[in-house]
């Protein structure tokens, strides 16, 4: 098989495609041929030895995919040989084959491509997780969203919008809000300029966002906390500005708010039936036509390195998926 090797920690150029013996699945796994792989940001950090896991080398980077099952490891007896999957999987994904744990495996229903359902998984596994079950976000609530036009920001204002919020994206110039707003925002805010606080002040009566969906860091940070609503929630979500903030306490206690960690991998990991039961819902929405995931690109495998510079660079909005043209089948 092919794959997108990492062999040593450094940028995306280094990353080289390789020809491979196929994986075997081991006691409890999944033999998968990849149909569609999302790109995310963690996939930057993982190559370069900056994320929480890392795997031994060498490997492909590639956390979420969709695909079909090809061969079942010992005590495995679901899903079936040519059912098609989406999963979770931190890394394996930019190749032809990855081997998947069959607990993480999520059946594709009808109706959802698998471009669809790979780009499903970690961003907007993460949104809903985040929002529904760790901020508790409500109907007619507001929702400010940092790095809006991003993988997880676009997927926040969807399901934000999907739970019934008022929903304000903040990015860092006019095409990026033009996404927004195509994605269903209510308001915008371009936080790359002066006094965007006073903007959001005004867009709440004064009041302030009761949800905060961070991914950013950075200098955004403090700004955002200090513009939350009395008992809002401040959702912790990534770093994609670099640096990790360091926040007065006292602004917790003045705003009576919760400031909220969200750590996707290992909800999907420690709870695998509730996220299991979360992605099919996920599915279903798409199924019916409420919900589509925003993949701006598509690549295919060999062009794995452009992707990621694309997302390392701040250049993308919404989603990127690599796709294996050679195993996309017809619907088994
Ligand atoms: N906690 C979890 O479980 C979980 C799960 C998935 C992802 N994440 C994290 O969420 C973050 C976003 O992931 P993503 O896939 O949405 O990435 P993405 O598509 O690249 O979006 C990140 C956004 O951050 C903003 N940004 C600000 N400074 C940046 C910089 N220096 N470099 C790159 N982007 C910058 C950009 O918007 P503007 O240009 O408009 O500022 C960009 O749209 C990452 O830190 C990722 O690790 C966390």
């Amino acid at each position: 098989m092919k794959a997108v090797l990492c062999r040593e920690y450094g940028p995306p150029s280094a990353l080289r495609v390789e020809d491979l013996t196929d994986p075997v699945p081991g006691p409890g796994q999944l033999l998968v041929r990849v149909e569609a792989c999302g790109v995310n940001f963690p996939d930057t950090l993982i190559i370069q030895g900056k994320y929480q896991q890392k795997p031994s080398m060498p490997f492909a980077p590639g956390g979420e995919i969709c695909g079909i099952v090809q061969a079942l490891g010992q005590g495995v007896s679901e899903p079936a040989i040519g059912t098609r999957i989406a999963a979770v999987i931190t890394y394996g994904g930019f190749a032809e084959l990855a081997v998947v744990e069959a607990v993480k495996a999520v059946p594709v229903p009808a109706g959802v491509e698998p471009e669809a359902a790979a780009t499903l998984c970690l961003a907007y596994g993460t949104v809903l997780h985040a929002l529904e079950d760790r901020g508790a976000l409500r109907p007619e609530e507001v929702l400010l969203v940092l790095g809006a036009s991003g993988g997880v920001g676009i997927a926040a204002i969807q399901i934000g919008k999907l739970l019934g919020a008022r929903v304000i994206a903040a990015a860092s110039s006019d095409e990026k809000l033009q996404a927004c707003r195509a994605a269903g925002a209510d308001a915008l805010i371009d936080y790359s300029a002066e006094g965007w606080r006073e903007q959001l002040r005004g867009l709440t009566d004064g009041r302030g966002a009761d949800v905060v969906f961070d991914p950013v860091g950075g200098g955004y940070t403090e700004p955002a906390l200090r513009s939350i609503a009395w008992r809002g929630r401040y959702l912790v979500v990534g770093f994609a500005a670099g640096e990790i903030p360091r926040i007065p306490l006292n602004l917790v206690l003045l705003k009576n708010c919760a400031v909220t960690g969200v750590f996707y991998g290992d909800f999907a990991r420690r709870e695998a039936d509730n996220n299991r039961a979360m992605l099919a819902r996920l599915f279903e929405w798409v199924a019916e036509g409420k919900l589509q995931p925003v993949i701006s690109q598509r690549f295919p495998l060999e062009c794995a390195s452009e992707a990621l510079e694309m997302l390392a660079g701040r250049r993308a909005t919404g989603k990127l998926v690599l796709v294996n043209h050679a195993a996309a089948s017809p619907r088994p």
